[in-house]
């Protein structure tokens, strides 16, 4: 039987198809490709030295996925399909709202019809909104997001857990990613945005790159320990592994279940900048420019369940992050396009 990993060629997928293979399990990707490089797959494959079966399909396309669930044994689904450009959300609500919930609808639909009912769900720290209280645990009420991006998450968390509180057979995990940054050690995958990078880690690799000529720091009178934004970064490695032991919560009886994915640790914009900026011995310039609409202060996780139920916990720390993103970056300077 094999894992269907939807956007397994995205940036969390990619990882995640690595750490899937290397703990023993077969994998089935699909992909519409829309933002990734089909290159990605024969990296993966060079990495694990395991092929990596791949449909370009797309979950909305019901005949597509019909196909894939004829063809292969699946048994579960890692469900990283989406899209998840904050700022495009609020241009293209309609777009967001088809591909991320029509796409889901159909998905889910399709896994009942042949009886497939394991899915973990990437879910976001943004269904938080501004959180309720800090640390966030599971816990802390879900709250307003800000972009329609957000909704799709929070709306599509709601849908699976309908749909599993009706049909008590569904197994249902939905993990909240805090920020993930960092790449493979090998420097052979990593994150690799479209255009000018709405994240703070890919801005600054690309201005360590030379590609950008200065980071903006989006404010500096919030009220942290100097007044940048806070977020808890957490390694994609990390993050990849920690779908693997979340499919211990997949076996029959488990329900739904909910963990936040973070180190529990918060570090604000300029402690990034001076940690990259020592991890790899390259200035940074940045320049301080008004706050950006809809951000908030500070966001990090309790990651104390994920930990105790999962025996999962983040192992690298913000200088392998710094390291391995840079890594990524300066073996490829224009991403998958080298
Ligand atoms: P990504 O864009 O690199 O990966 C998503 C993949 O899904 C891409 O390869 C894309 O081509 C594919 N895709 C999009 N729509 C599709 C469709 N209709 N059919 C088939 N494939 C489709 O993004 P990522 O950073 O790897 O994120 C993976 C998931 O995690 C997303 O659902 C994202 O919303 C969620 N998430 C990401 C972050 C983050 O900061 N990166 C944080 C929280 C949650
Ligand atoms: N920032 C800058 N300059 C930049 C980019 C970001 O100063 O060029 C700052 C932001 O203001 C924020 C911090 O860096 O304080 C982190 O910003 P990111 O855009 O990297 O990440 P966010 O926390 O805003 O959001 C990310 C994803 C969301 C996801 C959320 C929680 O983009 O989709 O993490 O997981 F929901």
């Amino acid at each position: 039987m094999a894992i269907l990993v939807t956007g397994g060629a995205g940036y969390i997928g990619s990882h995640t198809v690595v750490e899937l293979q290397n703990a023993g399990y077969d994998v089935v990707v699909m992909d519409n490709l829309s933002n990734a490089n089909e290159k990605v797959l024969a990296r993966v494959e060079a990495i694990t030295g395991k092929k990596v079966p791949f449909y370009k399909a797309d979950i909305r396309n019901r005949q597509e996925l019909e196909e894939i669930f004829t063809k292969e044994k699946i048994d579960s689904v890692i469900h990283f399909a989406g899209l998840k450009a904050v700022g495009e959300s609020v241009e293209k609500p309609w777009e967001y709202y088809d591909n991320n919930i029509t796409g889901t609808l159909t998905l889910v639909d399709v896994m009942r019809k042949h009886n497939c009912k394991n899915i973990i769900f990437s879910s976001s720290a943004t269904v938080y909104g501004n959180p309720a209280f800090i640390p966030i645990t599971e816990e802390c009420p879900k709250g307003q997001c800000t972009n329609p991006y957000g909704w799709t998450k929070s709306m599509l968390e709601q849908v699976l857990t309908d749909i599993q509180f009706a049909d008590k057979e569904w197994n249902v995990v939905l993990l909240r990613y805090f920020n993930p940054i960092g790449a493979h050690k090998s420097g052979t995958i990593g994150e690799n945005p479209n255009g000018i990078p709405n994240n703070l880690m890919p801005y600054i690799t690309q201005v360590a790159v030379g590609r950008l000529p200065k980071l903006n720091v989006f404010g500096n009178d919030y009220d942290t320990h100097d007044g940048t934004g806070v977020r808890d970064y957490i390694h994609v490695v990390d993050l990849a592994n920690g779908h693997v032991k979340a499919l211990k919560k997949l076996e029959p009886g488990s329900g739904l279940s909910i963990y936040n994915l973070g180190t529990g640790v918060g570090y604000s914009v300029l402690d990034i900048v001076k940690n990259f900026e020592e991890a790899n011995g390259i200035k940074i310039p940045y320049e301080i420019q008004p706050r950006r609409a809809g951000d908030i202060a500070t966001c990090y996780s309790s990651a104390d369940k994920a930990e105790k139920e999962l025996g999962w916990k983040a192992a690298y720390g913000i200088r392998e992050m710094c390291e391995d993103s840079w890594r990524w970056q300066s073996q490829n300077p224009n991403g998958y396009e080298d």
